[in-house]
């Protein structure tokens, strides 16, 4: 039996999952790090380049590629040709067991924290703290040491809640839950930015850490060859985040734009999303820079020894600065990781989705036992992650899924969109449906986005080739790292092979019939 294909209630619902999508712990802890390793101010031109050039046309990519062929990735990759099923599959298994294993985890940290802040618990050697006694981290990736039970319970109310999110149809499950979620994320996100600039210091932070610009971090014409290649990894980079932030090239984007009505500006959606995510991130920089600005100002410490990379500066550096406030600490501790908490969620669900929404299309199972089966596989899988080495693996795992396996993804998407349906064709499917895409988005998706992401391969390639990344030892680095990228790709191989019932491959509408609609 055929099931009828559920639909979003209203576009603003659709645009605030998908945004929900986007916006993610990437967006808070990802991009002012990198921001401020990367030049300042300056690192906005490869990050807007970026997202002229591989952003915003991908997304036209996913969301045209959804709404056309009405399918999750796998359905919409097999309509257009059956060589390229395994792509459809590649997507949304990374997006589950490369990624959402660990992410559910990582908001189950948030968890712990939220609770710890009512009594600011993690007192004031906050390092160790995290390390030490909350993720009890063992010596070496390899040495498991069984799991941690706080945060193994936090991680299954992670997945109680993607279950119960999920579990009903697209409109009455993820656009209602996004519609409650996406306006308390702004709200609390705006609270905390201004709280976070009235801080003492925080004013020298933002404007001599993040918005002063050093142009030469990011001169690929520099003389010296040592700091034009360093330009380079910076302009590799800013595409890096672009992809990971925009939840690109997990087929995503594709099964949110299959629910979509016939009618739907697709081009406007796309820039729409494109723009509030990255000005988000924009907006969360003053709130992490404010913060942290505050802290070295108030231990007298500079700027550069204050700030973190990735998960330290939530679980490291923000709990010293909460702590460190004049007032309210406990009000600004459980805002912040009430919004980490959201942004994490809203993000979880689109990655639950694009893979079972692909079981749901190729077997036609009823929904609520696939979504129940893959959160019960899911919480397994994650426990891996919530084991005394968790840290370890999440890093390899999110290093090599985000390098090689995400940026393949899109790259592949690119070059069947571009050369095999052609790119002329998802064009004009979107550009009759209301913001017209102009021919140069066809240059864009044939030649140079696929260029810049080969290069961006072979960057992150040669980096890894020539030192091992972050000093791990080879054995493991292969073992956690390329394993699991194996492993998602024998999942996906295999899911191509099983059949397809005949009347799948029939697309309901013919997409010359959007003719007639306008
Ligand atoms: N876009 C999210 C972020 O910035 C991360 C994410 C990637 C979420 C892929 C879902 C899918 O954090």
């Amino acid at each position: 039996m055929s099931q009828q294909r559920s639909s979003w209630k209203s576009n603003m619902g659709f645009l605030l999952a998908a945004i929900g999508s986007a916006i993610g712990l990437g967006n808070i802890w990802r991009f002012s790090y990198m921001a401020h390793q990367h030049g300042g101010g300056a690192f906005l031109v490869p990050y807007l380049v970026a997202l002229i050039v591989a952003g915003a046309p991908i997304m036209i990519i996913e969301y045209g590629l959804g709404h056309r062929e009405k399918g999750s990735s796998p359905l919409s990759f097999v309509r257009i040709n059956r060589k390229f099923e395994c792509l459809g599959w590649w997507m949304p298994v990374v997006a589950m067991f490369g990624i959402m294993l660990y992410y559910s985890v990582i908001i189950g940290w948030c968890i712990n924290y939220f609770f710890y802040s009512f009594n600011l618990s993690w007192g004031t050697d906050t390092q160790g703290f995290f390390f030490n006694q909350f993720l009890q981290l063992s010596d070496s990736a390899a040495e498991l040491g069984g799991i941690r039970i706080s945060i193994g319970a936090a991680t299954l109310f992670v997945w109680v809640l993607c279950w119960l999110i999920c579990y009903r149809d697209i409109r009455h499950g993820i656009e209602k839950a996004s519609v409650i979620f996406m306006p308390i994320l702004f709200l609390l996100t705006i609270i905390l930015v201004l709280w976070s600039i009235s801080l003492e210091g925080a004013s020298d932070a933002i404007f001599n850490h993040y918005l002063h610009a050093d142009w030469s971090k990011i001169n690929l014409f520099a003389a010296d060859p040592v700091v034009r290649s360093e330009a380079g990894k910076v302009w590799a980079a800013a595409f890096g985040q672009i992809f990971f932030t925009l939840s690109l090239g997990f087929g995503i984007m594709i099964t949110y734009a299959s629910y979509l009505p016939r009618k739907t500006d697709i081009g406007k959606n796309a820039f729409i999303t494109c723009l509030v995510n990255c000005f988000y991130s924009f907006l969360a920089g003053f709130a992490v820079f404010g913060i942290v600005g505050f802290m070295a100002h108030s231990q007298g410490v500079p700027f550069e020894d204050a700030i973190k990379g990735g998960p330290q500066l939530a679980f490291v550096v923000y709990p010293q600065a909460i702590s460190l406030l004049p007032g309210m600490n406990v009000l600004f501790g459980v805002l912040f990781f009430l919004m980490l908490i959201i942004a994490g969620l809203t993000s979880g669900i689109s990655l639950v989705e694009a893979f079972a929404c692909a079981i749901t299309d190729k077997f036609d199972w009823p929904r609520g036992k696939v979504v129940t089966a893959v959160c019960v596989a899911g919480f397994c899988g994650s426990l891996v992650f919530t084991t005394r080495a968790g840290l370890y693996l999440l890093d390899i795992a999110d290093h090599f899924i985000t390098n090689y396996g995400l940026v393949a993804g899109g790259l592949l998407e690119c070059i069947i969109i571009g050369w095999i349906l052609k790119a002329s064709v998802l064009r004009k499917h979107v550009s009759r449906l209301g913001t017209v895409i102009p021919p140069l988005w066809d240059v864009l998706v044939k030649f140079i986005t696929p260029a810049v992401l080969i290069y961006l391969l072979y960057l992150s390639l040669v980096a890894d080739l020539a030192e091992n990344y972050s000093g791990y030892p080879t054995d493991q680095l292969i073992l956690f790292g390329v394993g699991w990228l194996l492993v998602c790709f024998v999942l996906a191989l295999a899911l191509t092979f099983v059949p397809w019932k005949p009347e799948k491959l029939q697309r309901r509408h013919q997409p010359e019939e959007d003719d007639l609609l306008v």
